[in-house]
Parts: structure tokens; C-alpha cells; sequence
């Protein structure tokens, strides 16, 4: 057989946070293939990235008071701790924020332009006034016009369900500034989708049985068909794409286009690519030449949120942009924790990785759980405690690495540490192990590990009904019987050895372990049709795997402290997030003081106060205090202003700035609302800081 060459990717995460653990489970699900692959012979290049662009990343990098790119750089120096602990081996982790995917992006784009693929056309869309950008849907807030709940995102309503267009919503306002937005015209980049010669290599792409799995051509199927648009209205096939964003945007111009940028999805799977060839580049191996070999299967491992992206977007912007499309798209479920919560954490119910390494928790135990509940299609899986206890310790440890703690103390103390030869019991026995090589690698061939591991245990059933049925600690105190008792001990070691093979690309570390114990080469499995020699020597056991204790799941699934009930928030909310000195020095607060105050009327919640603000002029402020205060009790005080606040027009006139007063996050009413007052000696106009 030729040897496979392969390029492999996992899908490259946001770098607008850590890894979670369904991030890890794929990058897991994917280095089992990679090793299985590596260990028949393959030519693997397994890559990932960090998803570095797109409008989220940029408002988190403002929020943080940082640079994008120090932003993204921080999120990127904390991933190789998680891959390391894991044992998941990428040959190399990219940026898409890299010159290589400048270079690539940019190039994908004017092929497809030169194929008469993009075209451009002016949308409306909203515009943020203060912040001076087109506001993505989800930075859109505004009533439900359904069901009239406030503040509901841009796309959809998280009360009533209702999907709609940002310009349905009811008294829209920008997320990030509250401002009112404005329609505003944009000309945009379109790659057109619904040209026919798209269409017609998609149809086929998806649909010829090579490229997804069945469920999932089904589900992509429906895409060809009638869909519905974000304004409830319907449109037969696939629209085309959208592809450009205006500046303010952290991504890659596109060329010849001023003020435009790619929509981070164009560039995100180019970011592919430019790992590999970061990667080729390192080793002084050509890109264009490994690309352009016809053998080099090309395989993405996704989640099936994002399986548009790589169905219908990606393969299209190779195809027509003359480069090698995917060969396979491999597409797996959620991960949910205890049974099925979301995860989320804040509330501590998902399962936090690195905890994981820091309790000491053995990185194969997840490794070995999460194979034997992946079956290479598209369904979700659950991480239940319980579940993970009796399946490592019971399966495991209880099946497999208990067989070599029976047979090798006899090989080491009465044999000098050789084996013999099995006799034809132990033979037979282990030819039933060497028979299903085959069907366990192709159970691994189609990722579904969960098979792979179900005929490995049932393999090593029949080893340990074998050492029940010959009871070596009894053949060990018998006259005369050292002879069987190192044929029996020799089938039990040589049956072990194979299971290690079969778990090894599961169980990388454990295998190793093995291997030096029974002083052998690197096990490939080609290794499954040979035996050990009579006469081999191996060396001294030690115990190879730890159980799993229940009080180190107890102490993993044990909240964070940070996210204890509600009622120990501090004034019932959590405190905001992180921001810098110069996020802070934005806003510019002075001392006022409150020359005069009263009632507005046709409003139980305003009072009108004239404010000085040492300005050498009054101030005009509205203030949603009148449940807590008279307008006697304020005239004359001092308090605290946000006197750099945009003015806002209000039913009762002009307010110019915002007063500062204390309340708990619920029942306003109750608690009260407490105006801020300084302290004795501090003058109108003076900066609070
Ligand atoms: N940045 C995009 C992918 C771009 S690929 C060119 C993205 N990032 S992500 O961080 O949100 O997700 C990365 C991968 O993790 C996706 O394949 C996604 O399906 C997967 N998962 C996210 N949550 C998951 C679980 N709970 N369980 C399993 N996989 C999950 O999407
Ligand atoms: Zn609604």
C-alpha cells in the first residue's frame, strides 16, 4: 500500500477567550486520527490556528484597553498548555492574523474575482453615530417587535423566539454606545453563491457520498432548497454571500478596495492553508509543490454549528478559485456536561480543562471517555461523572492494565525476565486478537473510536477469562508447572502488547509506557501480525494508570468561587468586567453642585436639577431619583456628574449630563436610590478621578 498523505485541521477557535472543554474534545477526536493515521504509515500535517479577526475580537480588545493584536497574542501564548496537557500534537498553531493569510486571503479573493465570481452592491445597514461604525446585528438592541421585550438583540428575540432584521426592532439602539443608529448606505462585496456554476459543483460536493457524512448531506440538502430570509420572507436556493465589512474592522483589506475589509469567515478557513505553509516554510518545503501533489487528501475536523462554512462557503472558494478543494469535512456533535446543562462559566456547571490538569487528573482517562462516546457522526455526547468513573476504572484499567499487573511479576522473578512461547491455547487466543486488527482500524479509519474500543474490551474479556481460566498465581505455586506457567504468562503479555496497539493512537502516553516496559520499538500497526520472539526480554512492571478518584470529580465539578448564588453578588450584580486606566480616564466625572431642583411634571421618576459645574453656566440633568428624594432635601448639596456624557434629548427637554447615585441591582424600590456626596472642601467643577 502507497502511503496516505494527509493535511488535517481542527476548526480554529475565536481568540476572544480560552480553550473550553468541547474545543478540547475535538482537537482530541482529531490527534486520535492523526495517530491512528501516523501509526499505518501516513505522511500527516496536522495544523491549527487562532481565529484572530472579526468585530467581537476588536470590542473585546478596546474593552481590555488593549491592541487587538496584543488582544489576540495574550489568547495565543495560553493555548500550548491545554494541547500539551492533553497530548494533542499539532505540528504547528497559526494565526490567521499572519502574513501568510494576508497573502493567501487576498489571493483566493482576486482569482475569484478574475473568475467573475464577486460582485459588489450597496446595502443599507445601521450605523453607530458616536462610534462612527456599521453596527454587526448582534452589537443591535432594541424592542421585540412581537412581543415588546426590551433590550433583545438585533436578529432575534430571546423571549418570544421571533427571528427578524435589525431595522425591525422598535427603538433600536447601539449596544456599544446606546446611541440611536441610522441607516446608513454601504457598497459591499458579494461572492456569489447563486451562480449556477456554483451551485451546480456544490449540488454535487455535498451530495456524492465522498465528501460528509450522510446526516449531514441531508442537512445540507435543505440549503439548496427554499430558505427563509431574516424578514420571515422565503428564497429559492442559495443566496449569495456577503463578504466585506467597513474600517473599523480587525481583519485583512481586501485589495483594491479602500476602507474595506474581508468578514472574518473568508479569512478564517484560509487560515488553514496559511498554518500549513507557516509550517512548510519553517521545514524549507515548497507549499505550491505539496499542494499541487494529486495523492494529498485534505481533511477538516468541525462542529456541526459551522457546517455552512465549510459545505458550501469554503469548498466554492477553492473550487473556483483554481485551488484543491477538501476531501473530507468530518463533522462531530456538542459536548455537554451533566446531562446536557449548556455549559457556561459562570455558573460552573461545565467542565473547566485546566482544572482538570491541576487536580492531577490523568489527561487519558478524558481521552479514553470521550473515544469511547464518539462515534463518528454528528450526534451530541454528554460527560457525565459517574459514567467517567465506572467506564476508566472498570473498562480500563479494570479490562486492560490489570492484565500485565498479572503476568509480569512471573516472567520477571522466576524467568530472568524472558518470555517463552505461548502454547496453542495462548496461540489461539492470540490470533483471535490479531483478527480483528482490521475491523479496529476501520472502526478508527471512520472515527468511530466508540466501536474501536467496544471490540478492544471484548478482546480483553477473552484475556481475562484466559488468565481466570489458567490462574497464574496458582501454575506460580505448583511443582513442575514453570513451564506453563511462562507459556501462560507469555500469552498474557504478548495479548497485551496488541491491546496497547489498538488503544495507542487513544492512549499515546500509556503506550509508551508500555513500550518501554516490554522493551520494544514504537508499536505501528503493522506490529498487530507479528509476535514477540521467545527469549525477548522485557523489563520490570510498574503500575502504568491510576483510577479515578470520586473526590477528585467532586472537586472538579465544585463551583469556582467567583460564581457563588446570587444573593452573594455584591448589590446583586457581579462586578463588570476588567478594564484599563484608560477605559476609566474616558469618562469625566466632576463635583456639581445642585443649584436648584424640581419635580418634573407627567413623570413619577425624573427630577429636573440645574447643576454647576464651575463652568461659568448651568448644567440642565434629568435624574431617575424621585422615588428616593424630595427637591428640598438636594438643593444646595454637592454631588458627583459624568460631565463628558453626549447630551441626550429627552420627552422633558435636554439632559446634559448624568448624576451619580448607588442602588442594588434589583428592587430599587425597596433599597432605595442613594445620590453620591462628597466630602467636605471639594468645589464645583473639580475632576473626581
Ligand atoms: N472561529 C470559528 C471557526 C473557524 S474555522 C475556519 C469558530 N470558533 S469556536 O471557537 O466557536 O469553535 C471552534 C470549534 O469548537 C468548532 O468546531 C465548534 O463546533 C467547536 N465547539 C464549540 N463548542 C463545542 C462543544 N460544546 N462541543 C464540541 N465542540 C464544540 O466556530
Ligand atoms: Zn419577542
Amino acid at each position: 500500500m502507497t502511503q496516505r498523505k494527509l493535511f488535517v485541521t481542527t476548526a480554529l477557535p475565536y481568540a476572544n477567550g480560552k480553550f473550553h472543554i468541547g474545543h478540547i474534545m475535538e482537537y482530541i477526536q482529531a490527534d486520535i486520527w492523526v495517530r491512528y493515521q501516523r501509526m499505518q504509515g501516513a505522511q500527516v500535517n496536522f495544523v491549527g490556528a487562532d481565529d484572530a479577526h472579526g468585530a467581537p475580537i476588536m470590542i473585546a480588545a478596546e474593552k481590555a484597553g488593549q491592541t487587538p493584536e496584543a488582544f489576540v497574542g495574550a489568547i495565543a501564548a495560553g493555548r500550548q498548555q491545554y494541547l500539551d496537557g492533553f497530548q494533542v500534537r499539532f505540528d504547528n498553531w497559526h494565526s490567521t492574523h499572519s502574513p501568510e493569510n494576508t497573502e493567501l486571503a487576498q489571493a483566493i479573493y482576486r482569482d475569484l474575482k478574475a473568475a467573475g465570481l464577486i460582485e459588489t452592491r450597496t446595502i443599507e445597514q445601521f450605523f453607530d453615530p458616536e462610534k462612527n461604525m456599521f453596527l454587526p446585528d448582534r452589537y443591535i438592541k432594541g424592542e421585540c417587535p412581537r412581543c415588546h421585550s426590551k433590550d433583545q438583540y438585533g436578529d432575534n428575540c430571546e423571549v418570544c423566539s421571533a427571528v427578524y432584521a435589525p431595522t425591525d426592532l422598535i427603538n433600536p439602539y447601539s449596544a456599544l454606545t446606546g446611541a440611536k443608529p441610522v441607516l446608513k448606505n454601504s457598497e459591499h462585496y458579494f461572492f456569489q453563491l447563486s451562480n449556477p456554476r456554483c451551485v451546480e459543483f456544490l449540488q454535487d460536493w455535498t451530495q456524492n457520498g465522498q465528501h460528509v457524512q450522510p446526516e449531514v448531506a441531508n442537512k445540507v440538502k435543505e440549503w439548496f432548497g427554499t430558505r427563509t430570509n431574516p424578514d420571515g420572507s422565503t428564497s429559492e436556493g442559495l443566496g449569495d454571500w456577503d463578504i466585506s465589512r467597513d474600517a473599523p474592522y480587525f481583519g485583512i483589506e481586501i485589495p483594491d478596495a479602500p476602507g474595506k475589509y474581508f468578514y472574518v469567515w473568508l479569512d478564517a478557513p484560509v487560515g488553514y492553508l496559511a498554518s500549513l505553509k507557516n509550517l512548510l516554510d519553517k521545514r524549507g518545503e515548497d507549499y505550491a509543490a505539496y499542494m499541487a501533489d494529486p495523492a494529498l487528501e485534505q481533511v477538516h475536523f468541525i462542529g456541526k454549528d459551522i457546517v455552512t462554512f465549510h459545505t458550501l462557503f469554503w469548498p466554492a472558494m477553492l473550487k473556483f478559485s483554481g485551488r484543491k478543494t477538501p476531501d473530507k469535512i468530518c463533522v462531530h456533535g456538542f459536548l455537554t456536561v451533566n446531562n446536557g446543562e449548556k455549559m457556561s462559566k459562570s455558573r460552573g456547571t461545565g467542565l473547566d480543562p485546566l482544572k482538570y490538569l491541576d487536580l492531577g487528573m490523568n489527561p487519558e482517562w478524558l481521552r479514553y471517555y470521550l473515544a469511547a462516546k464518539l462515534n463518528g457522526r454528528n450526534e451530541d455526547i454528554d460527560f457525565n461523572p459517574d459514567d467517567f468513573m465506572a467506564r476508566v476504572n472498570s473498562d480500563l484499567i479494570g479490562k486492560f492494565v490489570n492484565i500485565a499487573s498479572r503476568a509480569a511479576g512471573f516472567i520477571a522473578k522466576r524467568f530472568g525476565g524472558q518470555l517463552g512461547t505461548p502454547g496453542a491455547d495462548g496461540q489461539a487466543l492470540v490470533a483471535t486478537l490479531q483478527a480483528e486488527a482490521g475491523a479496529i482500524a476501520e472502526a478508527f479509519e471512520k472515527r468511530d473510536t466508540a466501536r474501536a474500543l467496544r471490540e478492544v474490551m471484548l478482546l480483553a474479556d477473552r484475556v481475562n477469562e484466559y488468565v481466570d481460566a489458567n490462574k497464574p498465581w496458582e501454575l506460580a505455586k505448583k511443582e513442575g508447572a514453570d513451564a506453563r506457567l511462562q507459556d501462560v504468562c507469555t500469552t498474557c503479555i504478548e495479548a497485551f502488547r496488541l491491546l496497547a496497539l489498538y488503544l495507542k493512537p487513544v492512549l499515546p502516553s500509556l503506550a509508551a509506557q508500555v513500550e518501554a516496559f516490554l522493551k520494544i520499538e514504537p508499536l505501528q500497526w503493522p506490529d498487530a501480525s507479528r509476535l514477540l520472539s521467545a527469549g525477548h526480554g522485557i523489563g520490570a512492571y510498574q503500575h502504568l494508570m491510576q483510577r479515578v478518584d470520586v473526590k477528585q470529580l467532586d472537586a472538579l465539578f465544585e463551583p469556582p468561587a467567583a460564581a457563588e448564588p446570587e444573593q452573594a453578588l455584591p448589590g446583586g450584580e457581579a462586578i463588570a468586567e476588567t478594564i484599563g486606566i484608560d477605559d476609566f480616564s474616558k469618562i469625566d466625572l466632576r463635583i456639581a453642585r445642585i443649584v436648584a431642583c424640581q419635580k418634573v411634571e407627567g413623570s413619577t421618576k425624573l427630577l429636573q436639577l440645574t447643576l454647576d459645574v464651575g463652568e461659568g453656566k448651568t448644567r440642565n440633568v434629568f435624574s431617575g431619583i424621585a422615588s428616593s428624594y424630595q427637591p428640598e432635601q438636594l438643593v444646595g448639596k454637592l454631588t458627583v456628574v459624568v460631565a463628558n456624557l453626549a447630551p441626550r434629548k429627552m420627552k422633558f427637554g435636554l439632559s446634559e449630563g448624568m448624576v451619580l447615585a448607588a442602588s442594588h441591582a434589583d428592587g430599587k424600590a425597596d433599597t432605595g436610590i442613594y445620590v453620591l456626596e462628597p466630602f467636605a472642601g471639594a468645589q464645583p467643577g473639580m475632576r473626581v478621578r
